[in-house]
């Protein structure tokens, strides 16, 4: 009898599994990456943390508003000003209303202490022709509370009224904010989802109240995913609700915590890939390694997010141009929003000239959005490629560490053509170079060079889909049991050597990636080796934005580094939700098969690769080599 309940209860476990796997299978002929929100690409601005932290005010916020007009700067991009952590006075009891610091932001005290509102400020801001950003918390509580600095300022009054967070106040205070005040960002922060257990002592001494938690540090076999995405969705909806005409940015800041890294490009404009940057060179390559990975995760109106720019300080500071640089031209290649940290009112000019740097802003925000991809990935040295609206590349070769390196930049690392001209435009110092084939550069210790590259294209009528992951979108990527990623730098967290060391974090290991497999291997069909393609695993689907190209070409195989050899797998083409071409079942082995699909006209194509295994532990890794759209 027992045995009997078990078997149905597998049985419908199972049925249950191909249900959602066929759900998410199905080709839907519509693009299902998040497009709300005035991310067409990354966001530019300042923010208040790493400077003022919750020691805000009305004269520093719209201080360093009119450092940003007066330099240049706001021209340049730098346009939301975002009050991060502090504003809050409390939380009235009687109405739910949140009300503000009015002795810090005396324009707020519209009806004195009782009565406040940000719309005096936000009118201030928006008059100097910029934007204004508020932050919030998903919790009852927020990280400062949490975490309180020994002279930073934290809400006032009983328990209730302390309660300053989202958690059960959503509508109201999404409507309060982005409508009432005209607020057009808001960071959503998620202290409120993990710290506030009954075992912890501010929870204890009975200063909160608990809030069971949705995620428990970067444990990701813990963290409820499915909880922490639905409260975030429930953002979404108030702000598309409050913000119909779609003037807002919504930030979702879960440190890449609950398998963030592979649903935020669903929910959110941009979203944290990792913990806190600190001023630190180490602290910089982690989080900078926990959103580089991530290409096909990002696309016009969802960013990865590695955290504010922290130049200006520690090892970014005016003593250390050459970390700044490096810093500043990372995030600018992969898409990072550009939200500076620093007190602009008195920025040194070295550190503007970084920041101001028109070329570099320029590859930032050009329109294509497409997150630079690895082109070279080794611990010391790393090239970074992204293709341009134009066609031409950026191209960044970053020196990871203390020795001085030899690289080699080769027309393959920029998918050109080996006997054309490549010509590249240095972008701090503007000098013009030319090669053929390859080049060779001497790069310092920490140093970033950082081009614009011009050459003929190798495939002269198309372009790779790994050249355009913002065009790309994992709708499901195969991964069914999120794992901790471990390619990321492991920095020492908060200074500190307690405990027994930095782990892989993050999940997203295994996810989608461009000209690599999903796990970090080169891509291979039976020893053919293909140096551009999508990495994935088996029952994946994405989705790629056409615009013109008449058809659609691809070697597709099981890959040679898969650990599951057994399942034959079909890989199938449709375009705008009808089946164009379908492979035989490719088992591992056996020789790339070639793929063509007719796409002429259609808006959206979608590649499905599905075999019959059920939900078991080590997935099948396939490869759709050269996976290209032509003319
Ligand atoms: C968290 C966030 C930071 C900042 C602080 C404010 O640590 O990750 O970016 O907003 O909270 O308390």
């Amino acid at each position: 009898m027992a045995n009997f309940r078990l078997a149905a209860f597998a049985a419908g476990l199972l049925a249950a599994t191909s249900l959602a796997q066929a759900d998410e299978l199905t080709p839907t002929g519509s693009w299902s990456g998040y497009s709300k929100g005035a991310a067409a690409t990354p966001p530019m601005g300042w923010s208040s943390w790493n400077t003022f932290a919750t020691n805000i005010s009305e004269d520093k916020m719209l201080g360093v508003a009119q450092a940003l007009v007066k330099s240049g700067l706001a021209s340049k991009g730098y346009r939301y000003v975002n009050m991060d952590d502090g504003w809050w006075a409390k939380r009235r009891v009687s109405d739910g209303r949140m009300q503000i610091r009015t002795n810090q932001f005396p324009s707020a005290a519209v009806g004195g202490t009782e009565e406040t509102s940000f719309k005096p400020y936000t009118d201030k801001l928006h008059a100097l022709g910029l934007k204004a950003g508020i932050y919030t918390d998903l919790g009852h509580n927020s990280c400062s509370q949490a975490y309180p600095a020994p002279d930073g300022w934290l809400p006032q009054g009983s328990v209730d009224e302390r309660e300053i967070g989202l958690y059960g106040h959503t509508d109201q205070d999404i409507k309060l904010y982005m409508h009432d005040w005209g607020f057009d960002y808001i960071k959503i922060d998620a202290c409120g989802i993990r710290d506030y257990a009954p075992n912890r002592d501010h929870v204890k001494s009975g200063q909160y109240h608990t809030l069971a938690p949705l995620i428990f540090g970067w444990d990701i076999g813990r963290a409820d995913i499915a909880g922490v995405r639905k409260l975030y969705t429930d953002v979404g909806t108030a702000l598309l609700r409050e913000k119909p005409d779609n003037d807002f940015l919504f930030s979702i800041c879960v440190w890449g915590a609950a398998d963030v890294r592979s649903w935020a490009k669903d929910v959110g404009n941009i979203s944290r890939t990792s913990d806190d940057l600190g001023p630190i060179w180490n602290r910089m390559l982690s989080n900078f390694d926990s959103a580089v990975t991530r290409p096909l995760y990002a696309h016009p109106g969802s960013w990865n997010d590695p955290d504010m720019l922290y130049l200006g300080y520690g090892e970014f500071d005016e003593n250390h141009l050459t970390e700044a640089r490096s810093h500043f031209a990372l995030w600018a290649i992969i898409n990072a929003p550009l939200i500076l940290g620093n007190d602009v009112r008195s920025m040194p000019k070295a550190l503007m000239d970084i920041a101001g740097n028109q070329d570099i802003i320029a590859i930032n925000q050009d329109p294509a959005g497409n997150q630079a991809v690895l082109a070279y990935d080794a611990n010391n040295v790393q090239i970074l490629v992204k293709t341009l609206a134009s066609g031409k590349k950026a191209v960044a070769i970053f020196n990871r560490g203390l020795g001085t390196q030899d690289v080699d930049l080769t027309a393959q690392h920029l998918k050109f053509a080996e006997d054309g001209d490549i010509v590249l435009t240095d972008l701090w110092n503007k000098q013009q170079t030319k090669f053929k084939k390859e080049t060779k550069f001497t790069v310092a210790p920490r140093q970033t060079l950082i081009f614009v590259a011009d050459g003929p294209r190798r495939l002269k009528n198309g372009v790779y889909l790994s050249e355009i992951p913002g065009r790309v979108n994992p709708a499901a990527d195969g991964v069914k049991t999120p794992q901790p990623d471990p390619m990321l730098f492991r920095y020492q967290t908060w200074g500190s050597t307690r405990g027994n060391g930095a782990h892989p974090q993050y999940a997203g290991w295994g996810g989608a990636q461009a000209d690599i497999s999903p796990y970090g291997q080169t891509l291979n069909i039976a020893g053919q080796p293909f140096d551009a393609g999508l990495g994935l695993l088996a029952n994946s689907r994405l989705e790629v934005r056409n615009s013109g190209a008449n058809g659609f070409a691809a070697e597709v195989g099981v890959d040679d580094s898969t650990l599951d050899k057994s399942q034959p797998t079909t890989f199938a083409v449709y375009g705008d939700g009808k089946l164009l071409a379908k492979s035989t079942p490719r088992r591992y082995g056996e020789k790339a098969e070639a793929l063509t699909a007719n796409v002429k006209g259609v808006k959206l194509i979608e590649l499905v690769a599905t075999n019959a295994a059920p939900a078991i532990a080590q997935p099948t890794v396939i490869t759709w080599g050269n996976a290209r759209l032509l003319q």
